[in-house]
């Protein structure tokens, strides 16, 4: 991706990257006020579908600060968190002492075909400058029968959910960046989710990347969406 703006939603890497660098420290906390706090349950939704406890290995890609990746971890999985901005990763190793964290492009991922018995994704897919690439990256890596789960945020299509979700995140999300001190990244926040693919498309470009049994929930009055599908054998 050569250009992009947050009014777009749409970010060169490199200005991502520097964006995540730019609020880890309040990252954690927004997400917390934005959601009421409702993200830690939706996080063990996802990590519920991946199916990984004792003897299996995950990876959580874009892992941010680790939230996802210490779910996982929680249900006896080795779990390697990556992710391509250091300070969201620094954030993740004091969190999370006992997990491992890398730094790596989730479009290029280091990691062996098949190495993991599931790879997550919570909120990042929505980043990636090309999300075929990223969930074919995610399909390569996982062992034939094992889960990809995708967890983002969705537009809700029907009223009155569309409505609020218009207000609070065309008004407050943004209202709450500039309070933050950072209205650029939360004037992206909304812009990206708007232009992400919905549930249909998203579950078609996870069936492209490889993934059979590809199905989806809606949470939270249709907000968020967690995809699954299983690597082909
Ligand atoms: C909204 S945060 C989500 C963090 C975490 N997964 C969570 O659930 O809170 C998005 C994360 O994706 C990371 N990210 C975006 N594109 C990436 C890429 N191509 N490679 C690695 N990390 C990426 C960012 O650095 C950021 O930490």
């Amino acid at each position: 991706m050569s250009g992009g703006s947050p009014a777009s939603g749409t970010l060169p890497e490199t200005q991502v990257r520097a964006m995540f660098d730019r609020i880890a420290r309040i990252y954690d906390p927004v997400n917390t006020v934005m959601t009421a706090g409702m993200h830690h349950a939706w996080r063990r939704r996802a990590a519920d579908l991946t199916g990984v406890g004792p003897g299996s290995r995950a990876l959580d890609v874009a892992t941010g600060t680790g939230d996802l990746a210490v779910e996982l971890a929680s249900r006896g999985a080795a779990v390697t968190g990556m992710d391509f901005s250091p300070a969201m990763l620094e954030l993740a190793r004091a969190k999370a002492p006992e997990l491992e964290f890398e730094e790596g492009d989730a479009l290029a991922l280091r990691y062996d075909d098949a190495e993991f018995d599931a790879v997550t994704v919570g909120f990042g897919a929505r980043n990636f400058a090309d999300l075929d690439q990223g969930l074919r990256e995610m399909a390569r890596v996982t062992k034939p029968g094992g889960r990809v789960v995708v967890l983002e945020i969705t537009t809700p299509q029907r009223p009155p959910l569309s409505w609020f979700f218009r207000a609070w995140f065309d008004r407050i999300v943004p209202l709450l960046g500039r309070v933050a001190g950072d209205s650029d990244a939360y004037t992206y926040l909304p812009n990206s989710v708007r232009r992400f693919p919905g549930p249909e498309a998203l579950g078609a470009s996870m069936a492209a990347a490889g993934l059979t049994d590809v199905r989806w929930i809606l949470t939270a009055g249709g907000i968020i969406a967690i995809h699954s599908g299983t690597r082909a054998p």
